[in-house]
C-alpha cells in the first residue's frame, strides 16, 4: 500500500490520550499511539498490568460510571482526545456524553453502537440499504421460532438479539438443537440480550474482518485481517473471543476490496447518514466471503481483538492523526496511510479451561523473548501483592510479530511463545495455517 500522509495541518494539541478499556486491543491502540512525537503521555482507563511497560503509558484508576469524576479528571490531565475501545461503554452512550462535554472522541455515539448491540437492528438497517447478509427472521417468542425453525427447509443460525461477549452466536447441526439454543436464550441465558432471537440463513465461505475508520461521511480502510475463532486447531472447538490472527488477509485483493467498498462499506455510511447517525469511530465488517460475494456476518462498533493487536503495529506514528481526523469529522477520505511492506500476525495465549470456566492468578514468566519485530500485549493480566505479573482472564497475553513473509511471522511468534510460562497456558499453534507455506513441513 502507499506511503503517504499528509499531516493535519492546524490540528490542535496532541500531547495527552486517552484510552478507555482493559485488553490487548487497548494496549495495541497505546503502543501505536505512542509511536507519534506529539504524543507526550497515553493513559489507560482502566488498563492491565501490561499497559504500564508500553512507552508513555500510565494507567488511571476511576470508574468511568462515575461520571463528575471521570470529567474533572479528564480537565484535569488535559485529555486531547479519547479512544474508546469497548462495546459495551459505547452501547452506554459514554461517546456522546463525552462529545457533549467538548472532548474530542474517537467511538460512535449509542445511536450508532445499536449496528452491534441489536442484532435485528443490524439485519433491518442492511435490508434497508440493499446490503448482502444472509437471510434472517425476527422473533420474539419461543412460539415463533419454533414455527419458523419447523418450516425452513435451509440451515439456521440462532442468535440472541443484544450483547452477549460473543457468546449469542448458535450453529446447530439440527432442528431439535435449533430449537433448544432458541430455547436458552428466551429462558435468560443472556438476559435481556435475549428477548428478541435472529435465526439466519447457514451461509459459507471463508471470513475476514475489516475495519473502516470513520468521520461520520468519509472513511479509511486499515489492512484486513483473519481471526480464528475457535478455540482449538483445525478450527475446532467452541467459540471464542479469537486465538489469534494474521494481517493482511491474502484472500481479499484490491478488486474483492473495492467490491466490498462499493457493495457494503458505502451503503452502510449512506444508510447512517440517511438515518442521521454521526457516526465517528471504526466500524468493523464481519464479513464471509460466499460462492455469491462477499456478505455481513455481523456489524460491531469497536475494533476486532485479537485483530486489532495485530493490524496496530504495521501503522506508522500517523496512525493517531487519523483518529483524531475521525473525531474531528475531518478525514479526506484519500490519506494513504503508511502501512509496513511487512505482515503480522498474532498467537494468544489462553488460561485453562477458557472460554469456559477458569482460575486465575497464576504467576507468569517470561523469559528472553527476540523483541525486534515482536510484542507482547497484555489481555487479562494483574500484578499481585508482590508486585508479581499473574493472569487475570480468559485470554491472557499474545505474542505480535511482523516480518516479511508469515513463514517467519509465526517461527518467530512460536519461538518466543516458548519462552513465556504459567500454569495452564493454552494457545493453538496452527495460527495463520492457511498462509503458512512451511506449515505441514514444520508440523
Ligand atoms: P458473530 O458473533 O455474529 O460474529 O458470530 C460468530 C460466528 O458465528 C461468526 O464468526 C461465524 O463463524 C458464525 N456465524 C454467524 N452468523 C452466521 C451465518 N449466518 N452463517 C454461518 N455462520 C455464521
Ligand atoms: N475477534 C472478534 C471480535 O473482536 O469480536
Amino acid at each position: 500500500m502507499s506511503i503517504n500522509f499528509s499531516s493535519p495541518k492546524g490540528f490542535n494539541r496532541l500531547e495527552n490520550i486517552l484510552i478507555i478499556g482493559n485488553g490487548g486491543r487497548e494496549n495495541s491502540l497505546a503502543w501505536a499511539i505512542q509511536k507519534n512525537k506529539l504524543v507526550k503521555k497515553v493513559y489507560l482507563i482502566p488498563g492491565n498490568a501490561g499497559s504500564e511497560r508500553i512507552n508513555k503509558c500510565e494507567r488511571i484508576k476511576i470508574d468511568i460510571n462515575n461520571k463528575n469524576i471521570l470529567v474533572e479528571k479528564l480537565d484535569f490531565l488535559k485529555i486531547d482526545l479519547i479512544v474508546i475501545g469497548p462495546e459495551i461503554p459505547l452501547a452506554n452512550g459514554l461517546a456522546d456524553f463525552l462529545r457533549e462535554k467538548d472532548f474530542k472522541v474517537f467511538g460512535p455515539g449509542k445511536e450508532g453502537a445499536k449496528l452491534e448491540y441489536s442484532k435485528s437492528w443490524a439485519k433491518e438497517f442492511m435490508q434497508g440499504a440493499n446490503i448482502p447478509t444472509a437471510n434472517f427472521w425476527k422473533v420474539n417468542s419461543l412460539e415463533e421460532a419454533k414455527k419458523i425453525i419447523h418450516l425452513s427447509s435451509i440451515q439456521l443460525v440462532v442468535k440472541a438479539d443484544g450483547l452477549a461477549s460473543g457468546k449469542g452466536v448458535f450453529i446447530p447441526d439440527s432442528k431439535d438443537e435449533c430449537i433448544k439454543a432458541a430455547e436458552s436464550i428466551f429462558n435468560g441465558k443472556f438476559g435481556d440480550s435475549g428477548n428478541i432471537v435472529v435465526l439466519e440463513e447457514k451461509i459459507q465461505g471463508p471470513e475476514v474482518s475489516v475495519f473502516a475508520l470513520c468521520d461520520g461521511e468519509r472513511y479509511i480502510l486499515l489492512p484486513t485481517a483473519q481471526d480464528h475463532k475457535r478455540l482449538n486447531e483445525k478450527d475446532k472447538g467452541p467459540n471464542t473471543g479469537g486465538m489469534g490472527a494474521y494481517s493482511p488477509a491474502p484472500l481479499i485483493t484490491e478488486d474483492d476490496l473495492e467490491r466490498i467498498s462499493k457493495e457494503i462499506i458505502e451503503p452502510t455510511i449512506d444508510e447512517l447518514n440517511k438515518k442521521n447517525i454521526d457516526y465517528k469511530g471504526v466500524i468493523y465488517f464481519g464479513l464471509m466471503i460466499t460462492e455469491y460475494g462477499p456478505k455481513v456476518i455481523e456489524y460491531n462498533c469497536r475494533f476486532g481483538d485479537p485483530e486489532c493487536q495485530t493490524i496496530m503495529p504495521l501503522m506508522d506514528q500517523n496512525f493517531v492523526f487519523l483518529l483524531e481526523k475521525c473525531a474531528m469529522g475531518k478525514l479526506i477520505g484519500d490519506e494513504k496511510i503508511y502501512i509496513s511492506n511487512k505482515v503480522s500476525g498474532c498467537v494468544i495465549a489462553t488460561s485453562k479451561g477458557y472460554p469456559h470456566e477458569y482460575e486465575t492468578g497464576f504467576p507468569i514468566k517470561i523469559g528472553e523473548i527476540d523483541s525486534s519485530g515482536c510484542q507482547i500485549f497484555d489481555s487479562g493480566t494483574s500484578l499481585d501483592k508482590n508486585g508479581e505479573l499473574v493472569t487475570d482472564g480468559g485470554r491472557v497475553l499474545s505474542i505480535v510479530c511482523q516480518e516479511k513473509d508469515y513463514d517467519l511471522v509465526f517461527k518467530k511468534a512460536y519461538k518466543n511463545l516458548k519462552k513465556i510460562n504459567f500454569e495452564g497456558i493454552y494457545f493453538r499453534n496452527d495460527i495463520g495455517h492457511q498462509v503458512r507455506k512451511n506449515f505441514f513441513k514444520e508440523k
